[in-house]
């Protein structure tokens, strides 16, 4: 069985997906990392961000993989190196370009081939899995959402202010919803969750009690 789960940056997707797919024994895919990752190689080789079709050249021909929790390019471990700041403040280089996404695409449903998965992202109930038995959205208000970007960002020695992480999220959130191409939606088919207020296990909690209402 696929299990999405899309949703704005901040709604705690992650450590959701990471957990249901734990209790469930799927594997996790935290298709955000990919994209990150593919912003830090265009860091790395330098590319002129604005020539597009050179960060789509490089993610076309990229050693980019998936395995388990970590993600790899050029086969180094960048699962971490990707939640930085610098990273995160150029990563929509990658997501906004189609190629990139065609690319990115066509990677996650070859991870998904033959396995149970959670996999987590903007469009993977909408674009990447519409067929998949069970989709999710997950989210939560703006100020909750950067209240646990700033823990976050403090746990990693990146302090910043509520003030600069709502505005960048806002920034974020308008453009996950304005993208031409795999912009943010919530699918159809897919059952909202609202996080606020609510503990990373009963959020935990509900989705399982969802996923195993479908599969019988
Ligand atoms: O979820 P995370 O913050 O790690 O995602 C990093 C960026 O990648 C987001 O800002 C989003 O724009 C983009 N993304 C995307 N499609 C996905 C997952 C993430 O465009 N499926």
């Amino acid at each position: 069985m696929i299990v999405t789960i899309d949703g704005p940056a901040g709604a705690g997707k992650s450590t959701v997906a990471r957990s249901l797919a734990r209790r469930l024994g799927y594997s996790h895919l935290d298709t955000g990392a990919m994209y990150r990752a593919v912003a830090l190689a265009g860091l790395q080789s330098k590319v002129d961000w604005n020539r597009p079709e050179q960060l789509a050249e490089l993610a076309t021909t990229l050693d980019l993989r998936v395995s388990g929790e970590r993600i790899y390019l050029r086969g180094e471990d960048v699962t971490d190196a990707v939640r930085s700041q610098e990273v995160t403040s150029v990563t929509r280089h990658a997501a906004n370009h189609p190629q990139v996404r065609d690319h990115l695409v066509l990677l996650q449903r070859a991870v998904a081939t033959e396995q149970n998965m959670v996999t987590e992202g903007r469009d993977q109930g909408t674009v990447v899995f519409p067929q998949a038995e069970c989709k999710i959205f997950l989210t939560a208000s703006a100020e909750e959402r950067a209240r646990r970007r700033q823990r976050d960002l403090q746990q990693r020695g990146e302090p910043e202010t509520l003030e600069q992480i709502l505005a960048d999220q806002e920034r974020r959130d308008h453009e996950d919803a304005t993208r031409e191409v795999g912009p943010l939606l919530r699918a159809e088919d897919a059952v909202e969750v609202l996080t606020d207020g609510l503990t990373q296990d009963q959020v935990v909690d509900r989705l399982e009690e969802l996923v195993r209402s479908r599969m019988t």
